[in-house]
């Protein structure tokens, strides 16, 4: 926050500077170390506007959006899974925008924006996976899952954690990965049986696999660079890509709707997109690839070309309808079942 930008232009005008300095109000949906780094980074590059931010998992962020439709309060949403933010351009919640710097972004995300017609555009990307106390498993004696399937395991009872997909962008990525892979009656089927094993649905995303390196859990769904960030931060976490397959997400952003300062927004939006500014994310202990095809993606960043990802249909599973679906049937079958 900024204080008294105008108390020094005379002596006569004592407002408050809020009165004069641009404000942004951003909610920020990726781990909270970089969203404060995004922020004072752009703070101390445009002295001119306050940012005010909000850290909120992907779900509730559009949740806050849409309980604000007729009196926004949010200007611009940054990151998060592609999928609410698919959704939020559906309901009418985001604004079109053609961000200058679109030609500078890789295909997928600009894909991003081509599907979504300019609501939404991609600043990241990362797969799906999990990540697992090295430790602890080797002094449980049990063996680390490298399959889907192997998640079902008995001897793995207590020992899952993953987030709430009402919630969480990772949990609705992993609900529609295995909905993609299996079959709807099939993905349902699984995570009924896997329930068995989870000791806990977290609201956050990467919640899982930061109780895993504590030795809180044995492992957490996760994105794998969340995994990797655990690693990194020395940590004994082992990083998996299941060996059936798996899905990954399009971190997006949207302007908002209605936005009381669509011009700071958009000046948050061209920025954020620069490669200069991606290439700041590991030093916030964040390791998506970035969405600037001059950026360099970390070299800790589980490398998506060695990864069998799936076909994941984007437009489909961040579609409204099959959204509202998805999660209203976990919910019945197994958000509804008791934890053992
Ligand atoms: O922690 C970073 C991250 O995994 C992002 O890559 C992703 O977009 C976001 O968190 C998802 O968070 P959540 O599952 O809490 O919505």
């Amino acid at each position: 926050m900024k204080l008294f930008k105008c108390a020094l232009l005379g002596g006569a005008m004592l407002l408050p500077s809020a009165a004069f300095a641009d404000e942004l109000n951003l909610i920020c949906s990726a781990d909270v170390v970089i969203c404060e780094k995004l922020v004072s980074e752009f703070e101390a590059s445009h002295s001119d506007i306050d940012v005010n931010m909000v850290r909120l998992s992907s779900g509730e962020a559009f949740a806050k959006v849409r309980a604000e439709a007729r009196n926004p309060q949010t200007d611009l949403w940054w990151g998060g899974t592609g999928d609410p933010h698919l959704q939020a351009g559906q309901d009418g919640l985001s604004a079109e925008y053609k961000s200058p710097m679109l030609d500078e972004l890789q295909d997928w995300a600009k894909g991003q924006a081509e599907v979504s017609n300019y609501h939404t555009v991609g600043v990241y990307s990362g797969a799906l996976g999990w990540g697992y106390n090295i430790d602890l498993f080797k002094e449980k004696g049990i063996e680390a899952p490298k399959c889907w399937a192997d998640l079902l395991d008995p001897a793995l009872k207590g020992e899952i954690q993953i987030a709430d997909p009402n919630s969480s962008g990772t949990a609705y990525t992993t609900l529609a990965t295995l909905v993609q892979l299996m079959g709807e009656d099939e993905a349902f089927d699984f995570l009924k049986k896997m329930h068995a094993n989870v000791s806990q649905y977290t609201k956050s995303g990467s919640a899982p696999v930061k109780a895993a390196a504590r030795g809180e859990t044995g492992l957490g769904i996760v994105f794998q660079h969340d995994a990797v960030a655990q690693a990194v931060a020395g940590f004994p976490v082992g990083v998996v890509a299941p060996c059936e397959g798996t899905g990954y997400e399009i971190g997006s952003m949207s302007l908002i709707e209605g936005a009381q300062n669509p011009e700071a927004a958009k000046t948050f939006y061209d920025w954020v997109l620069t490669a200069e500014v991606q290439n700041m994310m590991p030093d916030a202990g964040s390791f998506q690839i970035p969405s600037n095809a001059s950026a360099t993606p970390p070299k800790e960043a589980p490398d998506l070309s060695t990864i069998k990802l799936i076909d994941y249909d984007f437009a489909e599973y961040g579609s409204a309808e099959r959204r509202k679906a998805l999660l209203s049937r976990w919910d019945d079958e197994v958000g509804s079942m008791p934890l053992q």
